[in-house]
């Protein structure tokens, strides 16, 4: 078997990044741009799919996003990422966002989002990746939902490819 294609855990791709987040980053009402929050968790998940893949990836997709709860100017933000499932050439990563009030350490749930990354090489073609072993119950869920959700995300890409080329006709 090609070495690089020897399987790898799940937790080897796991990937925690902490933000504070500044005036900068946020809107006239003092709360953080989901913008900013989507580039912080694209970055994430990009650092967990090429810890698992050790190749160049791209983000091919990033699904429903939603906001549960809007982060400050002064609080924490904590990504934690980690690939959920390897397929041929495409993985898909699953990321939680936290924020962490300073002063207190309390922590809420803001958001959730799973993000398909794709590995190629330097001409831009795509490669292969390692397949992925789920090591615990958790990530053993998470490996089985994985697939469920490739397949409704594959089907709603070809139905979006159909409404563009029928407008296009
Ligand atoms: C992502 C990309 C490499 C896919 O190439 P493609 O030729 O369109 O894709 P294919 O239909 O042949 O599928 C290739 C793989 O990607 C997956 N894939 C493709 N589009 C996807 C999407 N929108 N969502 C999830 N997975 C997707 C396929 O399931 C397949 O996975 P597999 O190899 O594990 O079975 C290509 O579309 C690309 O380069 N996109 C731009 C990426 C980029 O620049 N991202 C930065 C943000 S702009």
């Amino acid at each position: 078997m090609n070495p690089a294609l020897t399987p790898k855990r799940a937790c080897e791709s796991y990937v925690e990044m902490t933000q504070l987040v500044l005036p900068s980053h946020t809107n006239p009402l003092g709360t953080a741009f989901g913008g900013q929050i989507m580039a912080w968790i694209d970055i994430c998940a990009g650092i967990a799919a090429q810890r698992h893949a050790r190749q160049i990836t791209v983000t091919a997709s990033m699904d429903d996003l939603h906001f549960r709860s809007p982060i400050h100017a002064g609080e924490v933000v904590i990504l934690k990422a980690q690939v959920n499932r390897a397929f041929h050439t495409s993985m898909e990563i699953g990321v939680r966002v936290e924020a962490e009030n300073p002063l207190t350490g309390e922590r809420r749930h803001c958001s959730s989002a799973y993000l398909t990354f794709v590995a190629i090489d330097e001409q831009g073609q795509r490669v292969a990746i390692p397949p992925l072993v789920p090591g615990n119950e958790e990530e053993q869920r998470r490996y089985e939902e994985a697939d469920k959700r490739r397949q409704f995300r594959l089907e709603r890409r070809n139905l979006k490819r159909n409404v563009v080329t029928r407008r296009v006709e």
